[in-house]
């Protein structure tokens, strides 16, 4: 079964067997009729906006694609929403924006399902989904159960779940009930976002959303026009010991405050500063306006790319003595 258009590389790969499942009765009757999968590596696979296939994988690829947006639950100040892993990100985005529903403005355009938001805790322009997440629901394929996992039991953290350690590839997730603000506070500290919704009137969700958009479209390419998997690493924690060492090295590194003794670096910048910016090996390449998204320019390989990667990373471990961590999820290695 090719997973070239499951995933938003747009790299050539195969899975032994694919089950899709558009409503949750399916899923316990699927596992009931074909034991085989107990047998084989299991992979659960959202909008595949967060995956780099090496190699082709020999086993069950699952993915939840149940649809819909329904209110559960509303109070003075909140309503709650539960969305169906398989709905678009950024279409609940669009429609959280149009009922004035406050919270994910700052995610617009991010690519992939909703399924997929709670398992890394995506983030942008200052938010983390884990604050409007009320609970994840879904199935797990140990005990065979259906169940809800309150937020405070997600252990969310900077690109971070359950979801990746005890209940990776275990816990499917079939829908995220969100918790989102009637009156909403706008966050805009992050970067030129301000000036950008300044620029466009002032504090309103809509013109919130058309600033980010605009930001992440002059940055980051669109997969459906050249393959890529948004940020390839993660922003390095280290040290504020280090970081100041650093900081006297380069004066110009970003540096953030991450917690108690730590900083967050900008792995673009290391990887910008390392001169390989738009640095290209055949179709496998640095993406030319942002240096932490590595981008497919049509026929590379997953080995291409992660060997773009390696390369990557040891050049900023040599310039820098600072260890880049994948974000993506690299199958096959
Ligand atoms: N920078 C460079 N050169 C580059 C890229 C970045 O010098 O090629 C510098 C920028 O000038 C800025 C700093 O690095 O000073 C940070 O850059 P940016 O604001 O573009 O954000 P980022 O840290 O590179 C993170 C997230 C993005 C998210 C943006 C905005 C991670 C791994 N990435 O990127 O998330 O959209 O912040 O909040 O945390 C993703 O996860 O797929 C993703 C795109």
């Amino acid at each position: 079964f090719s997973l070239k258009a499951y995933n938003t590389f747009g790299i050539e790969a195969t899975a032994r067997y694919f089950f899709e499942f558009t409503e949750f009765e399916d899923l316990p009757y699927f596992l009931a009729n074909f034991q085989e999968w107990q047998k084989l590596p299991i992979l659960l696979l959202g909008g595949g906006s967060n995956m780099l296939f090496v190699d082709d994988f020999d086993g069950v690829v699952i993915h939840s694609n149940i649809p819909g947006i329904k209110q559960v639950n509303e109070d003075r100040n909140h309503v709650w929403l539960e969305v169906g892993a398989g709905e678009n990100w950024d279409r609940f985005v669009a429609y959280c924006v149009s009922e004035w529903h406050g919270g994910v403005e700052n995610l617009s355009l991010i690519p992939g399902n909703v399924g997929a938001a709670p398992v890394q805790n995506i983030g942008a322009y200052g938010v983390e989904v884990c604050d409007y997440i009320e609970s994840v629901k879904g199935f797990d394929l140990k005990t065979f159960e259906a169940y809800d996992i309150p937020a405070a039991e997600c252990r969310f953290g900077y690109r971070d779940s359950v979801f990746k350690h005890e209940l990776k590839n275990r816990f499917i997730v079939t829908s995220v009930v969100f918790r989102l603000d009637k009156f909403i506070e706008y966050k805009l500290d992050y970067g030129d976002l301000r000036a950008e919704v300044e620029k466009r009137g002032g504090e309103n969700i809509h013109f919130v959303r058309d600033a980010v958009i605009a930001i992440r479209e002059s940055k980051l390419p669109d997969p459906e026009v050249l393959g890529n998997a948004g940020s390839f690493f993660k922003n390095p924690i280290v040290e504020s010991d280090f970081a100041e060492k650093l900081k006297k090295q380069f004066p110009q590194i970003p540096v953030y405050p991450a917690g108690e003794g730590k900083n967050k670096l900008a792995a673009g910048w290391l990887i910008d500063q390392c001169g390989l910016k738009g640095y290209r090996v055949g179709d496998a390449a640095v993406h030319e306006k942002q240096a932490l998204v590595l981008v497919n320019h049509g026929a590379a390989t997953g080995n291409e790319i992660y060997e773009l990667a390696k390369h990557i990373q040891n050049s900023v471990h040599e310039r820098f003595q600072v260890a880049l961590e994948p974000e993506v999820n690299m199958i096959g290695i």
